[in-house]
């Protein structure tokens, strides 16, 4: 099969497209034939080989952890899918990549909606599930009113829309040139930076019950200042949390222990009009380098994709 691989760690320039063999999916997995496949900072930080995870990977190694495709072949154990179903979904996060080919073996998936386009189901899965175990964990009522910081980006551009689909009241911060899209997510917009409360105030808004960091950009502090309780305050990206007494929430992409994932629940809201991927950009696979140097920029309008041929052509 053909697949995006790099041999040894370094700048997006390490990327090439090659030939290797075709994955076959174990027990409770599936194989996709590959329509599209998200680019998220983790690939990024693998491939650049300043993450400690880097060492854990075989090299050549194939970029990409969310995928969406064609099922051409099902594993043992499972039931919920048949050969030419559309789905989309994650890798199996051990192998912390395998997306970005021909062929892909996925561990937890959704059926796609027939209006979704691939693009979006491709670069959804990881988002939508780091969003939705953050704000598992955050307790959310309806009424409630939730700031997410970093809410342009590919995380949190989903978590806003999944929190006012549970009835939250939700602020995000953003550069200024992202304010409509937030709008249009259905989140009140803020500028990111230092005074949050004070832009707040200038809003009217007297309370803030939970706060969502996805930036990981120093606002901890502040965030605990608004809400008044560590509890009420989780962090995607702060690894000074535990000095705060903030929860990080890590790992675990794929669902909770009892099986319960994000993924169908976000198919839904996208057929009922309510939820959506946006794409800051899409390339095709053999672009792959240039998707990965858009990634490395700091500012973002949702998730950066690569597509197949056929995807492009239909
Ligand atoms: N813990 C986990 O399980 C987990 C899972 C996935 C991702 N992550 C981490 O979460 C972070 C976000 O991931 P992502 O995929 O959403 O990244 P992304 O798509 O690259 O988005 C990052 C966003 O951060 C915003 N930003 C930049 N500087 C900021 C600041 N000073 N204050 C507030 N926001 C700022 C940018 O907003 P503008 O575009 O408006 O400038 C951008 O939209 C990354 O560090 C990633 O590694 C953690």
């Amino acid at each position: 099969m053909f697949a995006v691989q790099y041999d040894g760690f370094g700048g997006p320039e390490v990327l090439h497209l090659g030939t290797t063999d075709a994955p076959h999916p174990r027990a409770g997995q599936i194989r996709i034939r590959l329509q599209a496949a998200g680019v998220s900072p983790v690939d990024v930080g693998l491939r650049s080989g300043r993450t400690p995870m880097s060492a854990q990977l075989p090299l050549p190694h194939i970029p990409g952890v969310d995928a969406a495709g064609i099922v051409d072949e099902i594993g043992d154990d499972v039931d919920d899918v048949t050969v030419g179903d559309h789905v989309f979904g994650i890798v199996e996060l051990a192998r912390l990549g395998g997306a970005s080919a021909q062929f892909a073996v996925l561990q937890l998936w959704a059926h796609k909606p027939s209006t979704m386009p691939w693009a979006q189901a491709g670069a959804a899965g990881t988002s939508i599930e780091t969003a939705t175990r953050a704000l598992d964990l955050l307790d959310l009522r309806p009424g409630l009113t939730l700031l997410v910081d970093g809410a342009a980006g590919g995380v949190g551009s989903i978590a806003i829309q999944l929190a006012a689909a549970r009835g939250i009241n939700v602020i995000g911060t953003a550069r200024a040139d992202n304010h409509d899209l937030l709008r249009q997510l259905g989140a009140t917009p803020l500028t990111y930076g230092p005074d949050l409360t004070n832009r707040l105030d200038a809003l009217g808004v007297t309370r803030v019950d939970r706060a969502l960091d996805v930036a990981g950009a120093g606002s901890l502090p502040e965030l605990l200042h608004l809400t008044g309780d560590p509890t009420a305050v989780v962090t995607l990206a702060d690894f000074t949390a535990p000095t705060h007494g903030v929860r990080l929430s890590m790992g675990q992409l794929a669902g909770q222990p009892d099986g319960r994932h994000g993924l169908p629940a976000a198919a839904e809201l996208f057929t009922e009009g309510r939820f959506r991927v946006p794409i800051d950009a899409a390339f095709p696979l053999e672009k792959a380098a240039d998707a990965h140097q858009a990634a490395e920029r700091g500012s973002r309008r949702g998730k950066i994709v690569l597509t197949v041929d056929d995807v492009r052509e239909s």
